[in-house]
């Protein structure tokens, strides 16, 4: 399949701003858009490693490397593992994006399974007759689900990328359907939290309740349904879910319960391949999601407005301010430009060029926040996450790697199982704008872009990353709805500050989204007297009800020759390194 290219187009008039009086600090662009050349790596890692949102995908993906899998495989199998054990999470009833890095030859390339549209899919279907968008449409039940591209996905790289038969990958997750796993805290949480949505889908129901309500941690889960289903992926590639019996009982379930999709629509579900987009922040090469992933661009139009200063050297106030305007600025690119780039036209490589970075940082004021109304007006978005979505993030020792987020969109999707399949549907739609100008789920539409039409991807701010230095490599991302991109920025800066991999996971977090026009921080993130900084700089500050985001980050130091991998504390993932396998080149 042919990598697609990002749209070229005219600067827009917005970015066309001469550069401020206001960069009195360092100033160095380091950030250009460039086209990297693929180049192996001349030496491979002393380990391969693991990190994921759960053991039981982290065992999964162990057990595949120790088959004689490599990278790709793994990612195979902690995929349908995360599906099977965290199904509120993500699963073959969604979308994903897989950023892939194949030592032999450099190649690099995201796989985009991110659903699509059903053809039927109109903006009209979600507009109630007063012409308020029927947000519950959008949340709950099949009228909310697009067309997954998880299954799609997981046989192109089995195919493709992998060593092993899709029928072994698979077998550690149709193992774990078949004989069970203990429900955790996390996942009865998120039970209970979509309790009434699951109530009114019997076979979801029947799977994930105990009495009508959530189980207690410990009960044992099994899913014989979507054990066939995977079997049947495992048996016949795509074929096994987009045409065949579990097309069939999909459908039926599907259009029973009043959702719109049709044979067509899964029949053409295709994933693409897309060439990641590449930046340089102080010598680092970011390797990043391009779209329909909102994340790479607003990752390096940060990261390429901060490298106009010497951040480390600067009060921390002042990082804290800086980096949330940068924030505020590229978050409002986001709701102005993105969306699927079959469909739309998008300025991007304008938007990550070091020119286009320049003209917004020139409205950044060193001693006062920026009004997010002084901006050139977007919709109104809203900040919003949740412990839904998945990351892992692989690296084999013959330096393959994979850095994947996953996602069915809200705990438990749709919360809708089409009978006889044991899939839970996702609702991605709800990523869509319905009508430019509404809020959207995590706030974060706003654009005709990603206005919602038949076969298209929505936007999405999943953004798996690898940050790569002379001597260091990370592979990473997170869930985290619209806060996605912010905490991987984070992230990326606290590596090219020096920081080791479990303590770049386990840092305090914050986000600026442009609207609302504040910094939301964990609780504790901030100190009282940094806080009062910034107040006294203008911004306002909000603590979140709780902790976010659930970082998964493997380092490879090459220097040291040591490989570090770092699960989010705030989660109940698994990272692992594993030096004892034999490394063989694909
Ligand atoms: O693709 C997206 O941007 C969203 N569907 C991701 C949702 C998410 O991360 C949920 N929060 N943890």
């Amino acid at each position: 399949m042919p990598a697609s290219r990002p749209g070229r187009l005219p600067a827009p008039a917005a970015l066309r701003l001469p550069p401020g009086p206001y960069l009195t600090l360092c100033c160095i662009l380091a950030m250009q858009l460039f086209t990297v050349p693929a180049i192996a790596t001349a030496e491979t890692p002393p380990a391969a490693a693991i990190a994921s949102a759960h053991p039981l995908a982290t065992a999964a993906g162990i057990e595949i490397l120790n088959a004689g899998g490599n990278a790709f495989d793994a990612a195979v199998a902690v995929s349908a593992a995360l599906a099977v054990v965290e199904p509120g999470s993500s699963g073959l009833g969604g979308g994903g994006f897989w950023l892939l890095h194949r030592d032999s030859d450099g190649h690099q390339i995201m796989i985009d399974g991110r659903e699509r549209a059903p053809q039927a899919a109109t903006p009209a279907l979600f507009i109630g007759p007063d012409g308020t968008v029927l947000r519950e449409r959008l949340m709950d039940g099949p009228l909310a689900a697009a067309i997954p591209g998880v299954p799609a996905a997981l046989d192109h790289l089995a195919r493709h990328y992998g060593r092993l038969p899709l029928s072994r990958s698979l077998a550690p997750a149709i193992r774990l359907a078949r004989d069970g796993f203990a429900a955790d805290d996390k996942l009865t949480a998120m039970i209970r939290f979509r309790l009434d949505a699951l109530r009114r889908s019997p076979a979801a129901a029947a799977l994930f309740l105990v009495n009508d309500g959530p189980p207690a941690p410990g009960h044992i889960i099994r899913q014989h349904d979507l054990a066939d289903t995977l079997q049947q992926l495992a048996q016949h590639g795509r074929d096994g879910f987009y045409r065949g019996p579990v097309a069939r009982r999909l459908l039926d379930g599907v259009r029973a319960a009043g959702g719109i999709w049709q044979d067509s629509d899964l029949q053409h579900y295709q994933v693409v391949e897309r060439a990641p987009l590449h930046g340089v922040y102080r010598g680092i090469k970011i390797t990043a999601a391009p779209p329909p992933s909102s994340g790479g661009i607003g990752l390096l139009t940060m990261l390429n407005i901060l490298s106009r200063y010497d951040l480390d050297r600067l009060p921390e106030a002042t990082r804290i301010h800086l980096i949330s305007e940068a924030m505020r600025r590229a978050y409002r690119d986001r709701a102005q430009y993105l969306g699927d780039p079959d469909f739309v036209a998008m300025p991007v490589e304008r938007l990550i060029d070091a020119d286009h970075a320049a003209a917004v940082a020139a409205s950044i004021h060193l001693d006062r926040a920026t009004r997010s109304t002084e901006l050139p007006e977007v919709a109104p978005t809203t900040a919003g996450d949740g412990p839904d979505t998945s990351h892992f993030s692989i690296l084999d020792r013959d330096g393959n790697r994979v850095a994947a987020t996953l996602s069915i969109n809200y705990p438990f999707g749709a919360a809708f199982v089409a009978p006889g399949t044991g899939v839970v549907l996702n609702d991605e739609l709800d990523d869509f704008v319905i009508q430019p100008g509404t809020r959207i789920g995590y706030g974060l539409g706003g654009g005709a872009a990603n206005l919602i039409q038949g076969g298209k991807r929505p936007l999405s701010s999943m953004t798996p990353t690898f940050v790569e230095s002379d001597h260091q490599l990370a592979i990473l991302g997170t869930p985290g709805g619209s806060r996605i991109i912010s905490m991987v920025v984070l992230a990326t800066l606290q590596l090219a500050a020096g920081q080791q991999a479990a303590a770049v996971v386990a840092a305090g977090r914050y986000h600026h989204q442009f609207l609302p026009d504040v910094i939301s921080h964990e609780p504790g993130a901030i100190a009282p007297g940094v806080a009062a900084t910034l107040q006294g700089l203008g911004h306002q500050l909000e603590a979140t009800s709780r902790p976010y985001g659930n970082m998964q980050l493997i380092l490879w130091d090459r220097r040291q020759r040591r490989v570090e991998a770092a699960s989010d504390p705030r989660g109940i993932g698994a990272a692992t390194v594993i030096p004892a396998i034999a490394a063989t080149k694909p």
